[in-house]
């Protein structure tokens, strides 16, 4: 094993003895710390309540758009804004429980529009800028969705599926009409809009700023987001105002979030991670926190840090591992002297990146553990314990993480088996305050996860050390982690098949140094079609507009025939294993 690392901040962690406080933990004690008295809505307590306060003309958003252009959000900002994008979509019939899109690049409208969503009790659901016809509509079909919020610059893409989505009534254009600050990133001046389509800038500009805030039951929908799984399509997990909690004292304690901090998280909130610690979380704690619309580019993200004088970065193995790339020239460029804490989540963070961050930063990078449907970080390095990398660390304080076999007895240190977080009672489980409600409409794909009493089952095999420490081995299904995005097989398989030369296709993940796995296809051609280099780009092409630039198959290989099982089911594991040269495994279920 690596050595420990220990001396990892200068500052008193918030979290100063993991140990006392996993002991006696609370969640009890946190509810009281958050002042939460339900009834009572997530918006308050992450904006509203720093505008009266003495947090009001604090920068609560520094934006910085992808040609440059910047400026600050203060907390009272935030609440105005989110107030008028609240009573324009009550304008537009909107109401509690309704589910509202918003498919915007990361600007400050996507950040007003999910707040002001939050705060008329409606459910809000973010999406990635990189999608395409088809994931938007399996996400805005699924969810029933009834408004989307989107950019000038975007709307084609819904045009192209809309006559398929009965219930979307509004689609919210930000940057067609307006005469627009150089904050509507991208406008595209006076664009004709179509049936149905409204202008973001003229409907906030009728509504008021006053605005009642919806007071909601705690366990009440705030957010659904879509996440893959090894078959079927893209599951919508569903969370609730409820989630605060966890939120609040996770961004505290693992996070370390203090007042004077400036932080940075780099996810975008079309995943979990940019919704819970790039929103709410820092928030809730009434952090500064800091926004680049722009894509990943190792200087520009150097100079980010330098220049709003970032000193908490909870970013993502890929990045670390591109920026590492980037040589160490670069980085003595930049004054990063304000840096203070680091995190990463999202994949395996390799003890060699963790040795360079100590060399380039001078500080160690945690490693923290979770999914889209826990909600909130789970097992996680804190500052006040030792890291030993290559581990993700040990359980948050109020959830109790385990190895364990198929029948649900725990494994002793060293074995590996199944990562899973005990739950309590009955469903919707109550393991946590963050734990997802329910999948969208699918109670049964929804109750796969709770199939071994007592536990929620994570998908994720795992090893756990004497002294407590979790350590990553792999997923159990055939999900695939590319760059920090989650992407099943069956979505990709299932686009594929739709490109006119395209038969059949499988999916694998294929391990990758950068980032992580890349997704390889193996596609047999339709009859009359011959593999070409040309047709190889062009299906890729296929995918990254009509699916989403995150799943397109770096890799494709053209083939006779797929291996399927004698009931039809494509043989991911069979392919990946060749791909691999590895030990093919059990193959009496493959197909003559
Ligand atoms: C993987 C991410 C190794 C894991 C917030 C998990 C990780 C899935 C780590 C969830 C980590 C997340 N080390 N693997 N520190 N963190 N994963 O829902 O397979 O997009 O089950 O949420 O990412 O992905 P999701």
């Amino acid at each position: 094993m690596e050595k420990e690392i220990h001396k990892q901040t200068h500052l008193t962690p918030n979290l100063p003895d993991y140990k006392k406080a996993y002991k006696g933990f609370q969640w009890e004690a946190v509810r009281t710390e958050l002042g939460l008295v339900p009834p009572v809505n997530i918006a308050s307590k992450a904006v509203d309540q720093h505008a009266r306060s003495w947090r009001r003309n604090k920068v609560a958003l520094y934006w910085e758009g992808a040609e440059g252009q910047n400026c600050k959000y203060t907390f009272y900002e935030l609440q105005k804004e989110s107030n008028r994008i609240g009573n324009m979509l009550l304008n537009l019939g909107v109401r509690r429980g309704d589910r509202v899109f918003v498919f915007l690049p990361r600007i400050l409208e996507l950040y007003t529009s999910v707040i002001g969503i939050a705060k008329i009790g409606a459910v809000a659901g973010p999406m990635f800028s990189a999608f395409g016809p088809e994931a938007l509509r399996d996400r805005l079909l699924d969810s029933g969705a009834k408004v989307l919020i989107t950019h000038a610059s975007l709307r084609e893409r819904i045009h192209q599926v809309w006559d398929e989505l009965p219930e979307l009534k509004h689609v919210i254009v930000v940057g067609a009409s307006a005469p627009s600050a150089s904050l509507r990133a991208g406008s595209g001046g006076h664009v004709p809009l179509r049936k149905g389509e409204v202008s973001f800038e003229r409907e906030v500009e009728k509504a008021p700023r006053g605005l009642e805030v919806e007071d909601m039951d705690l366990e009440d929908p705030l957010y659904i987001l879509y996440t893959s799984g090894t078959t079927g399509k893209p599951k919508g997990v569903v969370h609730v105002h409820h989630d605060m909690l966890s939120h609040y004292i996770t961004s505290k304690w693992v996070l370390d979030l203090k007042e004077e901090d400036v932080y940075w998280c780099t996810a975008d909130p079309g995943w979990v991670t940019g919704t819970v610690y790039g929103l709410w979380g820092p928030w809730l704690n009434g952090c500064s926190q800091v926004t680049f619309e722009g894509r990943f580019e190792a200087e520009h993200w150097y100079s980010i840090i330098e220049r709003y004088g970032v000193t908490v970065w909870y970013t993502a193995p890929t990045a670390l591992r591109m920026l590492m790339k980037a040589g160490p020239e670069v980085v003595k460029k930049y004054n990063l002297k304000s840096l203070r804490y680091i995190l990463s989540v999202g994949e395996p963070l390799n003890p060699e990146v963790i040795r360079w961050g100590m060399e380039v930063f001078g500080l160690c990078i945690h490693d923290t553990w979770w999914q889209t449907e826990t909600g909130a970080i789970m097992i996680a390095n804190y500052p006040s314990v030792p890291v030993r990398p290559g581990s993700m660390g040990k359980p948050f304080p109020g959830t109790e993480a385990a190895i364990i076999d198929g029948k649900g007895h725990k494994l002793p240190p060293g074995n590996s088996g199944i990562l899973a977080l005990k739950v309590a009672g009955p469903l919707p489980t109550q393991g946590w305050p963050s734990m997802m409600r329910a999948l969208w409409g699918d109670e049964k794909r929804y109750k796969e996860y709770f199939t071994i009493p007592g536990w929620y089952t994570t998908g994720d095999t795992a090893h756990v050390d004497k002294d407590g420490y979790f350590w990553f081995i792999g997923r159990a299904d055939d999900v695939i982690m590319t760059a920090g995005h989650r992407v099943g097989p069956f979505e990709v398989e299932s686009a594929l098949v739709e490109h006119r030369a395209v038969a059949e296709a499988g999916v694998i993940g294929k391990p990758d140094p950068e980032r992580g796995e890349i997704i390889k296809a193996f596609i047999v051609l339709r009859h009359g079609h011959k593999p070409s280099i040309e047709l190889e780009e062009e299906i890729k092409e296929f995918i990254r507009h009509r699916l989403s630039a995150h799943a397109y198959p770096r890799e494709i290989q053209f083939m006779d025939g797929i291996p399927k099982t004698r009931s039809g089911k494509i043989m991911r594991r069979l392919l990946k294993a060749r791909e691999l040269g590895l030990p093919e495994g059990d193959l009496s279920t493959l197909e003559d």
